[in-house]
């Protein structure tokens, strides 16, 4: 963490700096002003991130205006105490990287804070060569999706495992989407806090972009993973387009290094688009026949839907247990894509995550884990290698 990193708080009541002061305690170089004299002091103290509180005034958007063009290098980082969507939006526009509604998020403040430190420090050192910031930014991340012609196979299940895994034990950022607009699923798995879901994304779907993304997703506790949780709606669901699925999924990409995707059966025109953005797609099966024949089918109808699978569909294999129908043997030969992951069936384990509203993992390199949870690891520490 870079703690010479110059911040600036421009806030009009003293309750909310001495809420911040305390946040702020690991940083050296802090500074406190208000909305009506900062214009006055930005030049002067030339800070690194600037976090600007709602002013009493009301007048945010046009002070992130004026301190972007003063500071075209500065972050700002927009606090204020209403959750406003299109405040936050114009907020954005103008050009703040984050929007934090006190106090609820307020602990996502550290987090960024420290991102940017981390941010900062390699400027630093690499100051002199011929790179931009942008440069160290973001690439091109990775796409994974998970899949099933039958409902209950363990999608969702392996989906927020393998998301909640891959950040624990990696530096990579990773965002995890619930597809499943009508009835979601990962907040059974991992808990969450406020009611933020995908669906408010739709409004800015035209400029959509990493900010927006990270103000909607919400936070898994342990690992911080950002999920973007359903809508749970019908009707949401049904106003959601093809268009807007994939300029989600392209600018997820483009912010994230792994972006996880947990889909439903059904074929429309949104999981198309969806599997049609992955890099990967991992079939979740089961043990049993009913589980082969509608692997077939769905072999059968993404070839004519002109999926294109080579090398990027495999099959992972879920509810490994004593006493399937079928064995992982059998599988061989019966199908083109190779079985990647086997992950045991694990009653007690997952049961017990379920009741006490905690995920399969919860640290890196966690000792005690239940079989699925460390056959999920084994997995995801196989990817990164
Ligand atoms: N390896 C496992 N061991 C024990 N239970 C499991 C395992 N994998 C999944 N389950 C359980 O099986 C049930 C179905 O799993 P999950 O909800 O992940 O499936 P899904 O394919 O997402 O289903 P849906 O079609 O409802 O979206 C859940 O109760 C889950 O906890
Ligand atoms: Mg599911």
């Amino acid at each position: 963490m870079n703690k010479d990193m110059k911040i600036l708080v421009v806030a009009d009541y003293d309750s909310v700096k001495d809420m911040l002061r305390e946040i702020l305690s690991v940083y050296e170089q802090v500074r406190y002003t208000t909305s009506s004299e900062v214009k006055k002091e930005i030049d002067r103290i030339g800070p690194d991130v600037v976090l600007l509180v709602q002013p009493e005034d009301g007048a945010g958007v046009e002070l992130v205006q004026y301190i972007q063009g003063e500071l075209p290098e500065g972050i700002v980082i927009y606090l204020t105490e209403r959750q406003d969507f299109v405040l936050l939006r114009d907020v954005v526009r103008a050009g703040a990287v984050e929007y934090i509604v006190m106090p609820d998020e307020l602990n996502l403040l550290s987090d960024r804070l420290d991102k940017i430190s981390d941010l900062s420090l390699i400027k630093q050192r690499k100051k002199g060569a011929d790179v931009s910031g942008k440069a160290f930014v973001r690439g091109r991340g990775k796409v994974y999706s998970f899949y099933s012609g039958k409902g209950g196979s363990g999608r969702t299940q392996l989906a927020t495992g393998f998301a909640q895994a891959l950040k624990l034990e990696s530096t990579a950022s990773v965002l995890l989407i619930d597809l499943n607009l009508q009835y979601g699923g990962v907040e059974t798995f991992l808990s969450f806090e406020n009611n933020r879901t995908l669906g408010d994304l739709m409004p800015v779907m035209d400029e959509i972009n990493e900010f927006h993304i990270r103000n909607v997703a919400q936070r898994e506790n342990y690992s911080k993973l950002e999920v973007l949780v359903s809508p749970r709606d019908a009707e949401t669901a049904e106003n959601m387009s093809e268009a807007f699925v994939t300029r989600l999924i392209r600018a997820s990409r483009r912010s994230y290094d792994f972006v996880i995707l947990d889909l439903p059966t059904h074929m429309n025109e949104l999981t198309f688009a969806a599997l049609s953005e992955s890099d990967m797609i991992y079939y979740v099966m089961n043990l049993d026949t009913p589980s082969v024949q509608i692997y077939q089918l769905v072999e059968d109808l993404f070839k004519r839907l002109r999926i294109d699978t080579a090398g990027r569909l495999e099959v992972i294999v879920n509810q490994v247990g004593r006493d399937n129908e079928l064995n992982v043997s059998d599988l061989k030969g019966l199908f083109n894509a190779p079985i990647t992951a086997e992950i045991s069936r694990d009653h007690q384990g997952v049961q017990a995550a379920v009741n006490q509203g905690r995920p399969l993992q919860k640290e890196p390199n966690e000792k005690k884990l239940s079989p699925a949870a460390k056959d999920i690891r084994k997995w995801v520490l196989k990817k990164l290698s």
